[in-house]
């Protein structure tokens, strides 16, 4: 009797497994789907073929020459030429009144781990070995322009790195205008965290 069943469900196995292969189901795509509608939009997905636009594709270039709304370009590229350019045509866009505040909060989190919140490079990185800033209250940075800043926070300048990926336009001028402020009248600086022993 067990062997009769062994044998049948043997025969079942061979032949599901003959159906399978002869049928050869697309593994990608569900045998049932239950409320198709929701999985299956109308709309083309942005990387799917298209037969309407002339190039197949659904996800098309931005025309040439055109720029995304309120997308202002930096017409500038890292090096000292182009700092000293920068340093003639920029100023700072924002108010620096109101910019202030955001700075110091920018300064607290991106600058003062290296610059310190004195200004004069006592950072706790710098107090566990990168190599110290320079003091920034001191002459030659407290002469450097606002659009050299701008240069430097973008490109970055020797071993001080770039934060154009970690600010933006507008956190990079609020940031200069917190660090002006700092320099040019005494403004009682950002506290700094105490460096781990
Ligand atoms: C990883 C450490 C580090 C961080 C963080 C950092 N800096 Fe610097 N920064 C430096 C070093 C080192 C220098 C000196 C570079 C050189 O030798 O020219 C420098 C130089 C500068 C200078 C030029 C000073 C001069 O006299 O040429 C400015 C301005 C400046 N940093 C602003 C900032 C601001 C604003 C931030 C925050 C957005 C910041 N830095 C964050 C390390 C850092």
């Amino acid at each position: 009797m067990t062997a009769k069943l062994n044998w049948t469900l043997a025969a079942l196995f061979v032949v599901s497994m003959v159906a399978n292969f002869a049928v050869r189901p697309d593994p990608g795509v569900p045998n049932i789907d239950i409320l198709p509608d929701m999985a299956h939009s109308a709309a083309y997905a942005s990387f799917s073929t298209n037969p309407v636009l002339p190039d197949g594709k659904t996800m098309q270039p931005p025309v040439p020459g055109t720029l995304p709304r309120g997308f202002k370009p930096l017409r500038y590229q890292a090096g000292e030429q182009e700092a000293l350019r920068a340093s003639a045509e920029l100023t700072n866009p924002l108010d620096p009144q109101k910019a202030k505040e955001r700075g110091a909060v920018v300064f607290q989190n991106f600058c003062a781990p290296c610059h310190g919140g004195s200004l004069r490079g006592d950072g706790a990185v710098a107090l566990h070995g990168f190599p110290a800033p320079a003091n920034l209250k001191g002459e030659k940075s407290v002469k450097l322009t606002e659009g050299q800043m701008f240069h430097i926070l973008t490109f970055g300048q020797k071993k001080m790195p770039s934060y154009a990926s970690q600010l933006t336009v507008n956190d990079r001028w609020s940031v200069i205008a917190y660090l002006k402020a700092l320099q040019n009248e005494p403004v009682a600086p950002a506290p700094v965290p105490e460096a781990p022993k």
